[in-house]
């Protein structure tokens, strides 16, 4: 074969190798209101940045007639590329071959891209639709699957792992996404379950679709396994695209800094209202949050999961924070297990990824109840507690209104190592509420009372002027200072510039034992 019949070649594997498993089965693709994995890749990266690697490979399977089914580059589409101008590694399986299913080449692929995203230091995102293991290739599928899975780990807290679930996902292919940062669904066409609905009628008797199952309102509202529920894939894509933009490629990095152009002293006087005199009215935390962030620009993780605590990314003069705010809308910002987990998770992956954490904090406790007890609210709400204490990156803590109990420890008190605790001047400190506390430790006092509603509203009163106000906690140095709240902002960049140097650190050990 002569050069220009090499060349031929090449161009015509080229463009063989573009077309997956045919142009019947894209067309199918489209007509479910999916793209393909080639224009979900085009989509997500920079115009123009994707670079191949491995289209030239094919499957070794002879068993099922297999032999004689073979599709260039396999049923995933693997390389690298850019968003914003900073490199990604991507890999995004093709449902037109093999339903996307996975064997030996299909993770050797992805294998490939793994292992050089950790080498190299770049985020891996993996854009999946796929039908789970391939059933043709029986346990070789499953240990690909492992080979992935073992990856995943190794990875995981040193560069970032973001999944987007843009078709079925069941058995083995949920798992490579769980063991990842970052789960992004898509309304009505993305699933997520370890066995399908006819299985669950088998085994359960239980009858159910497959969104009700394991579509993205469930696992982004009650499971919690999916971080966003997009509207399509595009808005799934471009969410994806502005995730990035908070994150640094590897531990070894910050986040990237942006010129926001949001002046680092301003104040804003409509802080000082947004507390109601009330204790027992609720108010948007969000509220607290898009008035001192960057332009107001908070770009909320698991905001439709245990919507009492509220977890996001933001920027402060520029540089990217984690925001954790009690929500004292939602449940009047109660700590209770989904709340505890999700933010404990969010916690641990600004720690691994130096994002310093700013905790905005308006918190009645932990939630009491049969219920929660017996789910174990004392493990998970430890699962907090513990991801706080451990955590070293820079850690601002602003006590809005009530921190009481064992959550005014768990939010990043002082005492866990908290860099910068302030409080608003509607602070209110103590081990618990002015009512419940009374009732407990003047019961004698209110049984014996000949006017038990008048003494009762007395020792309420006399309680909270010694409790129920930040200052017995500044006096004590608890507190670093209460501060007026329209000040909020400049004050809390002020201590970012501060702690930016910070190093502290664990004691050695080979990994903790946290309560899992
Ligand atoms: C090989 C598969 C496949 C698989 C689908 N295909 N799943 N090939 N192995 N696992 C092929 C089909 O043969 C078909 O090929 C094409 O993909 C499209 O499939 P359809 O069924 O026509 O599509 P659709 O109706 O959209 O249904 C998609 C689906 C369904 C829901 C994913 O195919 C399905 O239920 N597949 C099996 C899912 C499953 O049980 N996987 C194993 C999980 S166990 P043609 O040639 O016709 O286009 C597992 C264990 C790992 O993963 C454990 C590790 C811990």
């Amino acid at each position: 074969m002569d050069t220009t019949a090499k060349k031929e070649m090449l161009a015509k594997l080229r463009e063989e190798s573009l077309l997956g498993g045919g142009q019947e089965r894209i067309d199918a693709q489209h007509a479910k209101g999916k793209m393909t994995a080639r224009e979900r890749v085009n989509a997500l990266l920079d115009k123009g940045s994707f670079r191949e690697l491995d289209a030239f490979v094919t499957h070794r399977t002879h068993d099922f007639g297999m032999d004689k089914k073979k599709y260039l580059g396999d049923s995933v589409v693997t390389g690298w590329g850019q968003i914003e101008g900073r490199p990604v590694y991507v890999f995004s399986q093709d449902f037109t071959v093999f339903g996307g299913s996975l064997g030996e080449v299909h993770a050797e692929k992805i294998c490939k891209v793994m292992d050089l995203a950790v080498k190299n230091g770049i985020p891996v995102i993996g854009l999946n639709d796929s039908g789970g293991a391939r059933i043709q290739e029986g346990v070789v599928s499953l240990g690909a699957y492992a080979d992935i899975f073992l990856r995943n780990t190794l990875a995981s807290g040193v560069v970032p792992q973001i999944s987007a679930i843009l078709g079925p996902c069941a058995g083995g292919a949920v798992y490579s996404p769980a063991l990842t940062d970052f789960i992004v669904m898509v309304k009505k066409t993305s699933h997520m379950f370890i066995t399908g609905p006819d299985v669950v009628k088998t085994v359960t008797h239980e009858d159910v679709s497959m969104d009700d199952l394991g579509g993205a309102i469930i696992h982004s509202t009650k499971s919690g396994v999916a971080h966003l529920a997009c509207e399509d894939e595009q808005d799934a894509l471009e969410q994806i695209r502005t995730l990035m933009t908070y994150l640094p490629s590897n531990n070894m990095e910050d986040a990237p800094h942006q010129d926001t152009g949001d002046d680092p002293n301003r104040r804003d006087q409509s802080l000082n209202t947004v507390v109601p005199d009330d204790p027992r009215k609720a108010y948007d935390m969000h509220d607290v949050i898009s008035k001192i962030v960057d332009n107001g620009d908070f770009f909320e993780i698991h905001g439709a999961y245990a919507q009492n605590i509220i977890c996001g990314f933001a920027r402060m003069d520029g540089n990217v924070v984690g925001i954790v705010a009690n929500q004292p809308l939602v449940l009047a910002g109660v700590l209770d297990i989904k709340a505890s987990v999700k933010a404990a998770r969010f916690v641990r992956f600004c720690d691994a990824f130096n994002i310093p954490i700013i905790t905005f904090e308006d918190v009645p406790g932990f939630m009491p109840g049969v219920h929660q007890e017996h789910d174990g609210i004392i493990i998970h709400g430890a699962k907090l507690l513990y991801a706080y204490c451990e955590a070293t990156v820079p850690k601002l803590t602003v006590i809005t209104r009530k921190a009481y109990g064992g959550a005014y420890d768990v939010m990043s008190s002082k005492h866990i190592r908290g860099d910068y605790n302030i409080a608003w001047p509607t602070g209110e400190i103590a081990v618990m509420g002015p009512e419940g506390a009374v009732n407990i430790i003047f019961r004698k006092e209110l049984q014996e009372a000949t006017d038990p509603v008048a003494k009762r509203a007395e020792l309420i009163e006399t309680y909270k002027e010694k409790f129920a106000n930040p200052f017995v906690a500044a006096a004590r140095g608890y507190l670093d200072d209460v501060i007026d709240p329209s000040e909020t902002r400049p004050r809390l960049i002020e201590a970012l510039k501060i702690c930016q140097n910070k190093r502290d650190s664990n004691p050695p050990r080979k990994h903790s034992t946290m309560p899992l």
